[in-house]
């Protein structure tokens, strides 16, 4: 049982002139493994901020407040240290890594997350199990990390990495971007088996409920100008849906530029 706790987190992006330009401005948030949460929230609003500032982006700098993963400080560790403890994000925008394979790529970090190599006798099924689930022909295996991949080839391939690596903590931000009817089930499949091992908390960060049809969380959570100003059960992603972020925009003020 896992807990991933932050408590008032304030967060200024470095420009490059160097000053901070504050984003977050006090966000609290507990979420424990098997539990599914969302963040939905406009856009600008900070969500993606959020998710590098836990995952340990040198873009950010943490201005006050804490993270902690089971009582450990994840703001003093680095990148790769968070990723050891077992907190996982999948980006909205993955990077492409040019000249590793997919294959060298994925037993790379399975390596480094769980202090010994994967059996080479299982390892090549679990992998093929793995891309065969998220509907990857087994051809990307050899390609390398997200180099010409198509938006949806990207996402699944990050949902190969979700079951592969099987975090404790992990943070989907927009998982759901850009994805076709076919390949968000796929998605939100993966993202479910995950789920129900009962292992992993999920932070699911969307500005729209349609994934959230696939994927049922237990508690939504409004983003908006940098804080959370409502919180409820999946009823609330409907009323988002039928409302929108007009009425917390307005009571949030003049946008901050
Ligand atoms: N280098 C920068 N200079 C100025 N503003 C920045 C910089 N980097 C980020 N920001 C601002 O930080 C704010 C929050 O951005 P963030 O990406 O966290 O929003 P988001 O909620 O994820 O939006 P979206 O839904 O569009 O993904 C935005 O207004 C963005 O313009
Ligand atoms: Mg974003």
């Amino acid at each position: 049982m896992s807990t991933l706790e932050i408590r008032d987190l304030q967060v200024s992006v470095k420009l490059p002139e160097g000053e901070l330009k504050p984003i977050l401005h006090g966000v609290d948030l507990t979420v424990k493994s098997g539990e599914t949460h969302a963040i939905m929230g406009p856009n600008g609003s900070g969500k993606s901020t959020l998710a590098y500032s836990v995952a340990g982006h040198p873009k950010y700098e943490i201005t006050g407040g804490s993270v902690t993963l089971d009582g450990e400080d994840v703001l003093e560790m680095s990148v790769d240290e968070r990723a050891r403890a077992g907190l996982f994000l999948a980006m909205q925008y993955p990077v492409e890594v040019p000249g590793v394979s997919v294959a060298n790529f994925l037993r790379t970090a399975k390596t480094a997350i769980d202090g010994e190599a994967p059996k080479l006798r299982t390892w090549g099924g679990e992998l093929r199990g793995a891309m065969e689930r998220l509907h990857m022909d087994p051809a990307f295996a050899q390609r390398n990390v997200n180099e010409g991949f198509s938006g949806g080839e990207k996402k699944r391939h990050e949902i190969v990495q979700l079951e592969l690596l099987k975090p404790k903590m992990a943070i989907l931000d927009e998982t759901d971007s850009g994805l076709d009817v076919d390949a968000l089930r796929v998605v939100s499949e993966g993202v479910n088996r995950v789920r129900d091992t009962g292992d992993t908390g999920l932070l699911l960060i969307t500005h729209y409920t349609r994934i959230l049809r696939y994927i049922k969380p237990d508690h939504v959570h409004v983003f908006v100008a940098g804080r959370i100003v409502e919180q409820g059960g999946p009823e609330l992603a409907d009323k988002l849906e039928e409302s929108g972020y007009e009425r917390y925009v307005a009571g949030a003020g003049p946008a901050r530029v």
